[in-house]
């Protein structure tokens, strides 16, 4: 099973490490899972704007299809405006309506405002639905408080969120076969 993790902040670290801890934590519950991080500002993912994929930069066609070859995936976004980040809007924006049929969709979110852990849930799954994937239960919402000045997730319920993440998705793209 090949996992990908999406971290779609541009400015730090915090989703990055959450989702990095995800996909960690994935290949320690199955050592055959197989596991790649794609931190958004490694790539000049262009404006989706309603061309096929082809008339992109190569960043925007290497992510979609990074994407597209996932057996499961996990998205990592901090909360802005109580939303996702406008650079995973964007990413998303450039797949099919059925791009992730047969996928499990994990949602990981960082936050600074304790309220907003419904976010995932009502700005993010709605979109991941749409595309046709499959939403674990469970998402992670990691507050900017569960972690130490290097960035370094120090929270033990925050940890256990993603821990469960994890082996939901690996349990739920099991079954999907
Ligand atoms: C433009 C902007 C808008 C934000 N809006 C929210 C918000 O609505 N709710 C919230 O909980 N945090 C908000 N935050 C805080 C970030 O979500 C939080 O610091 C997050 O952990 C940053 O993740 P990163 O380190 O991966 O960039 C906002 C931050 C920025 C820069």
């Amino acid at each position: 099973m090949k996992l990908v993790g999406i971290a779609g902040s541009l400015a730090s670290w915090k989703t990055n490490v959450a989702v990095h801890t995800v996909l960690t934590e994935a290949r320690r519950l199955d050592s055959t899972v197989e596991t790649e991080l794609i931190d958004l500002r490694d790539f000049e993912v262009e404006f989706a704007n309603g061309n096929p994929l082809a008339y992109f930069n190569q960043d925007t066609f290497n992510v979609v299809n990074k994407v597209m070859l996932a057996d499961a995936l996990v998205f990592g976004t901090p909360i802005y405006q109580a939303s996702i980040t406008g650079a995973l809007k964007n990413l998303l924006d450039h797949l099919e309506p059925d791009a992730f049929k047969g996928k499990v969709t994990g949602m990981i979110t960082t936050g600074a405002v304790e309220k907003h852990f419904l976010v995932a849930e009502y700005q993010l799954k709605p979109i991941l639905s749409y595309l046709k994937g499959l939403v674990p239960t469970g998402n992670a919402f990691i507050h900017n408080d569960s972690y130490n000045d290097e960035n370094e997730i120090i929270d033990r319920d925050a940890f256990e969120r993603m821990h469960k993440l994890a082996a939901e998705v690996i349990q739920l793209q099991k079954s999907l076969g």
